[in-house]
């Protein structure tokens, strides 16, 4: 036995995470950016270092010379060091050398840790940057600028980053509030179809697990949601986002040291599924998925009533997502489809017990800790022939 007494103090960091909406960020005149990378310390020129995601550049062909503009309006105050552009898609997170790309970037740009990194794209480019920023000097403050809806409503607004290692989603990353988020609404309005619609699947999701008047909201805005209408797509990215930022400031467990993953639901399957994809299918597809297996399989368990297992399918259908896909059926050499090995690697990318969220009603969730696969199997038969 030692005599001395273990030495032993709390640790607490306050963090604020704040997300801003806009049109029009780089706008000379939209205060937004400039007052955000100032509120720290005043009275020196705040370095810059900017990341495009190609697809945003592409589709806003004047946004460099926005930035430069900007900057150059805001000489006194911002230092621009640098804007370089990057392949978008999940590609990126599959792809070691960009990591080490973006670290000799800040190395020669000499960003320190009270300059700027600032990624401008879809969640997978801010996944990738924010988890070079995160782990460059050990921490370097970082601005999102989310421009798909997936992104402006839950990937770019939570406080993780990461890469993916070996097919393995998001393997490598970090818990790493952004110093803040700006979702400029304006970046909506290039985004192909398919992701247009990747966002509806998390505000499904998260009016499933929290807030049933959400859901209903999103099933009386069906053709609108189907035509696009920017006015009720905003409404629906900025409910999600104030969900899921609710969620992550207010559950107890921002840095989800527990294994409860709420925000997660559907989700066990979504991440398998794109990785059997080869990620053909993109995470918003693979959710609306997900969520069809947890509804019916909530249903065949008993834990769900019918009327609302069928609102939910009619819902993921009237938004025109799939809700089955032959990858299901994959078998890896053994019996089994593969699928079902997203259980396990659910459980190891949570910690010790596998914990998965299933519905007892819209809007209301609970957590079971084992599942029945020949369940799960049922469901996946039944979405077959819906
Ligand atoms: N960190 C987190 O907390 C978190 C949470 C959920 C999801 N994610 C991750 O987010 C990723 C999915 O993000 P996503 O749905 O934004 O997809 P994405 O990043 O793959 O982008 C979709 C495609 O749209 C392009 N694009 C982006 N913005 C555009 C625009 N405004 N106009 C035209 N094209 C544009 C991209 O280049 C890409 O090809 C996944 O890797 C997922 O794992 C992260
Ligand atoms: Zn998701």
């Amino acid at each position: 036995m030692s005599e001395f007494l273990p030495i032993e103090y709390p640790i607490q960091i306050p963090y604020q995470l704040r997300v801003y909406f806009t049109k029009g960020v780089f706008d000379t005149a939209n205060p937004i950016f400039r007052d955000l990378a100032c509120s720290r310390e005043s009275g020196n020129r705040h370095k810059t270092l900017f990341y495009i995601d190609e697809a945003v550049g592409e589709a806003n062909p004047g946004l460099v010379e926005q930035i430069e503009t900007y900057f150059k309006h805001h000489e006194n105050d911002l230092l621009l060091k640098g804007i370089h552009l990057l392949p978008g898609g999940e590609s990126i997170k599959n792809e070691p050398d960009i990591v080490d790309r973006i670290y000799a970037d800040i190395e020669n740009s000499r960003i320190c840790r009270h300059s700027y990194i600032a990624a401008i794209g879809g969640g997978a480019l801010l996944d990738t940057v924010g988890f070079a920023a995160a782990t460059a000097h050990r921490g370097i403050r970082h601005f999102r600028f989310p421009t798909t809806t997936l992104g402006q409503a839950d990937a770019g607004v939570g406080v993780k980053n990461g890469v993916n290692f070996h097919q393995k989603k998001n393997f490598v990353g970090t818990f790493s509030p952004p110093f803040a988020v700006i979702n400029d609404l304006r970046f909506l309005g290039t985004l192909p179809e398919v992701h247009m619609r990747n966002g509806y699947i998390e505000a499904i999701k998260v009016a499933l697990i929290r807030d049933s008047g959400f859901f209903k909201w999103i099933e009386l805005q069906v053709d609108a949601l189907n035509r696009f209408d920017e006015s009720v797509l905003e409404e629906l990215v900025y409910r999600c986002a104030k969900h899921h930022v609710a969620y992550i400031a207010t559950s107890g467990d921002p840095f989800e040291m527990g294994s409860v993953r709420p925000l997660d639901f559907g989700h066990w399957a979504a991440h398998k599924l794109e990785q059997l994809s080869d990620f053909k299918l993109s995470h918003g597809e693979a959710v609306a998925i997900g969520i069809a297996i947890d509804t019916l399989y909530s249903e065949e368990m008993g834990y769900l009533d019918s009327t609302s297992a069928q609102r939910i399918l009619n819902l993921l259908q009237q938004l025109k997502f799939e809700i089955y896909s032959d990858f299901l059926e994959k078998k890896n050499g053994g019996r089994i489809p593969s699928i079902l090995e997203g259980l396990e690697e659910f459980r190891e990318h949570l910690g010790g017990l596998l914990t998965i969220t299933l519905l007892k009603r819209i809007g209301s969730r609970f957590e079971v800790h084992e599942v029945n696969t020949d369940v799960v199997l049922k469901a996946i038969k039944r979405l077959k022939t819906l």
